[in-house]
């Protein structure tokens, strides 16, 4: 087991984290993984003894919450369910709601809209360990859940140098799988309809914190960002808080679909993956969502141990 010290107040992007600390928690969630059959002899079932977390949802979610609950659970935490009637910034100033929280809990897991909103939070109470559960712009618990998930399926230690494609949207997802991307030596295709790229700056912080070569390509064809990668990533066209859009979304995204032609000219070998909720029939067919290639059921389980390891790296103060 490694050894692991509270280092960082919070996990609001990727970018909160080096590298160094990235491939310590893929390290660290590959050991919770392999401990979990010790159930209440696990070495770290204890390590949130005392520490209580909150979570927050301003957005409905499956995977996230209930992967936060049972990892706090089973780190020996407790959770402190918050409804959204707490309306994040809307009832009482969000400082107040941080500087409230601060004075009784440990740490806070939000699923909010904007980044902004959870810099505010974080930055208003000093004592508060803070977790971006997903916003509009970044979701970095689903990034290190997936690289988790390559790191398993293309063997320990091999990240460096692959390559992956992600087709579709250039959102909130998208962003956190190119900081980890391009921290971890992992190079990235992405195609995108105009418009719908990843932002500039998500660019340009993909390259400033670039290890190992690592680069960042774009794309305006799926066939052309697909060809010999190891992995197709893609993710909904319309987004939580997009729901007016949907229809324009349906027209422009329809040539980015990942379908059999595009795992086809990915080659034999490429993954199929996806955050989840998947819509079939939209950015991927069924055939592709079932087929032996999709490990998309590795991913959403990979959420509980990534998000373990998550906890004990911001709220156990040594893990023994
Ligand atoms: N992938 C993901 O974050 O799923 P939920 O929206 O269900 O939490
Ligand atoms: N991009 C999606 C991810 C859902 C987990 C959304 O923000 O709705």
């Amino acid at each position: 087991m490694p050894t692991t010290v509270a280092r960082k107040k919070d996990f609001l992007s990727v970018l909160d984290f080096d590298a160094a600390d990235l491939e310590n928690c893929l390290a660290l969630a590959a050991q919770v993984k392999a401990d979990r059959s010790l159930g209440r002899h696990a070495p770290t079932a204890d390590a949130l003894d005392g520490r209580h977390v909150a979570l927050l949802f301003d957005k409905p979610s499956l995977r996230t919450r209930t992967t936060f609950e049972i990892a706090v659970r089973e780190l020996g935490g407790h959770i402190v369910p918050l409804q959204p009637d707490v309306a994040l910034g809307c009832r009482e100033p969000v400082a107040d709601v941080a500087r409230n929280l601060e004075r009784w809990v440990d740490g806070v897991v939000i699923r909010t809209f904007s980044q902004k909103v959870l810099q505010e939070f974080a930055a208003s109470a000093r004592r508060l360990h803070v977790v971006n559960a997903l916003t509009d712009e970044e979701h970095p618990c689903q990034a290190i859940a997936d690289f988790l998930t390559l790191r398993e399926r293309l063997g320990l230690g091999t990240l460096r140098g692959r390559t992956i494609a992600y087709v579709g949207d250039g959102n909130n997802v998208a962003t956190s799988l190119v900081h980890a991307a391009a921290m971890l030596g992992v190079h990235v295709h992405v195609a995108s309809p105009e418009s719908y790229q990843l932002p500039h700056s998500v660019v340009q912080q993909a390259t400033s914190v670039a290890r190992h070569g690592a680069r960042l390509r774009l794309f305006n064809e799926a066939i052309d960002a697909v060809a010999g990668v190891d992995a197709v990533y893609t993710d909904t066209w319309t987004s939580m808080g997009q729901e007016a859009e949907a229809d324009v979304r349906r027209r422009v995204f329809a040539p980015f679909q990942v379908n059999e032609d595009v795992m086809a000219a990915a080659g034999p070998g490429a993954l199929f993956m996806h955050c989840l909720p998947a819509h079939r029939g939209e950015e991927v067919t069924s055939d592709v969502f079932e087929s032996d290639v999709s490990v998309v059921f590795d991913q959403a389980e990979n959420r509980l141990h990534g998000q373990k390891a998550l906890l004990l790296m911001l709220l156990a103060t040594t893990v023994a």
